[in-house]
């Protein structure tokens, strides 16, 4: 995996200032913020879960979860043991409010930086352009071996990484986490055709442990 120019969108700083904005916005308009990727990118992986009978009793970690909108979809669909984790407080903040006020106080949301340890476990873990942002920061090779190392230790041994990203192939996934995990599946995303060659707007994938 080629590392990619350091970007403001990999630094924390830039991740408060603009929940802060969204925090405004939502108090002032009700607008909960941006959906990244897009609704479809929510819909093919709650539709997949739906698809594989996952246990509404399975524990769930949103990792960088933002303003938290995937587990307010998965709280419609009747999943009850949600967690929100993001390292942007102002992104817990926003997250908590919009919860609150959708009486969907029971999901978990607390502040935690995927880059330290975490001392618990869970049946799934999702993340949807966190691991992008990650990879946008400085030191990303860094912190990318230590993203991979950190979700091999809090996913149960029958639990799945299902990871949406918009920067890397599927080619390129494997790259990073087939040294740990296993590719279980992909989910097919829209794709596009350019000179000959066919490629994906944004790739989703889902991983067990080895
Ligand atoms: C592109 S946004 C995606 C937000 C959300 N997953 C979504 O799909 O709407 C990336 C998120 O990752 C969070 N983030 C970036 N690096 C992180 C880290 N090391 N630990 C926890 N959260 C992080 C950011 O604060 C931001 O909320």
């Amino acid at each position: 995996m080629e590392d990619l120019e350091s970007s403001e969108l990999g630094t924390k700083e830039f991740w408060e200032q603009r929940y802060d904005e969204e925090i405004s916005n939502y108090e002032n308009h009700g607008d909960p913020g941006e959906i990244w990727f897009g609704e479809d990118s929510v819909e093919r992986v709650i539709n997949w879960m739906l698809d594989c009978n996952i246990s509404k009793d399975f524990k769930i970690l949103d990792l960088g979860c933002g303003n938290g909108m995937f587990l307010i979809e998965l709280a419609r669909n009747n999943f009850s043991k949600l967690y929100g984790a993001d390292y942007s407080e102002n992104a817990i903040n926003l997250a908590k409010a919009i919860a609150d006020k959708q009486d969907y106080n029971f999901i978990n949301y607390f502040k935690h930086d995927i880059l330290e340890k975490l001392d618990e476990k869970f049946d799934i873990i999702h993340d949807k352009g966190t691991f992008d942002a990650i990879c946008l920061s400085e030191n990303a090779k860094c912190n990318r071996n230590k993203y991979l190392e950190n979700i091999c230790e809090i996913l149960n041994d029958n639990g799945y990484f299902i990871i949406t990203s918009c920067n890397w192939t599927l080619h390129e996934l494997d790259e990073q986490f087939l040294s740990k995990l296993i590719r279980h599946e992909t989910i097919p995303t829209p794709q596009f055709k350019f000179g000959g060659k066919v490629g994906n707007v944004v790739t989703t994938a889902i991983y067990k442990k080895k």
